[in-house]
């Protein structure tokens, strides 16, 4: 059986292909879309790809940019990404997503909404019947909001725990923000939920990415999948 990052790899090359010479590119972050970011600074390296450039959706994947030769840009210059390729932490049936393992949501949603084009590259373990059944979701708050938005997420019926980093520290996001993840059973319409989370001040955003992945590339012991989107 193919380890899990051979088949994350293997994701990241196949989505390279879809990018051509001259487009600007949304840069995801994660352990799956680090592979992207080096495959797309091989491209450059070896000419393959001309006049790229690069958003990146997280310090982390602005130092790897930095780093695999990609020239980067950012919304003072460009209004919009012709493409981006990013992970995800659980996908559904429906193409609906939870981001945000990494702690880099904010950016992550701000760039696919900018996106013409947002492919999500998994290793299949991350595919899933409804959200929620295997990964806890996600949600960026403001320090000063912090207990309430938790409490807000218990009586909407999530176990809800502070994100810490291993040595105990509170994990603090590239904006500055703590992040909650909610363990909720199975959703079954995540657009419910989401739309509740964006009415709350104290909630900055959340990990559903509710109708925003154009087509996901999975790749499995069986080879690579394709699934597009019926809504784009
Ligand atoms: C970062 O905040 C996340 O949204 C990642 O894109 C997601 O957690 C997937 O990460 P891995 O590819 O490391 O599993």
């Amino acid at each position: 059986m193919k380890e899990k990052e051979t088949l994350k790899k293997e994701a990241a090359v196949k989505a390279a292909d879809f990018i051509e010479s001259g487009m600007v590119v949304g840069l995801g972050s994660g352990t799956t879309a680090k592979y992207a970011v080096i495959e797309i600074g091989n491209r450059i390296k070896s000419g393959e790809l001309k006049n790229i450039v690069g958003i990146p959706t997280s310090n982390a994947t602005k130092q790897l940019a930095e780093k695999n030769g990609i020239p980067l840009t950012d919304f003072g210059n460009v209004n919009e990404i012709d493409l981006t390729i990013d992970g995800a932490d659980e996908i559904d049936k429906n193409l609906n997503l939870i981001k945000g393992g990494g702690g880099a949501l904010l950016h992550e949603k701000i760039v696919a909404q900018a996106s013409q084009k947002e492919i999500i590259i998994v290793d299949d373990s991350k595919l899933s019947e409804r959200l929620c059944e295997k990964f806890v979701l996600p949600v960026e708050v403001v320090p000063f909001a912090v207990e309430l938005e938790k409490n807000f997420l218990v009586k909407l019926g999530a176990k809800v725990s502070l994100r810490t980093r291993t040595s105990g520290k509170i994990f603090i996001t590239d904006e500055k923000n703590f992040i909650l993840d909610a363990k909720f059973k199975p959703l079954e319409k995540p657009e419910e939920i989401a739309e509740l989370l964006e009415k709350r001040a104290g909630i900055i955003v959340h990990g559903l990415f509710i109708g925003l992945a154009d087509m996901v590339i999975s790749a499995g012991k069986n080879g690579i999948k394709i699934l597009n989107s019926l809504e784009h």
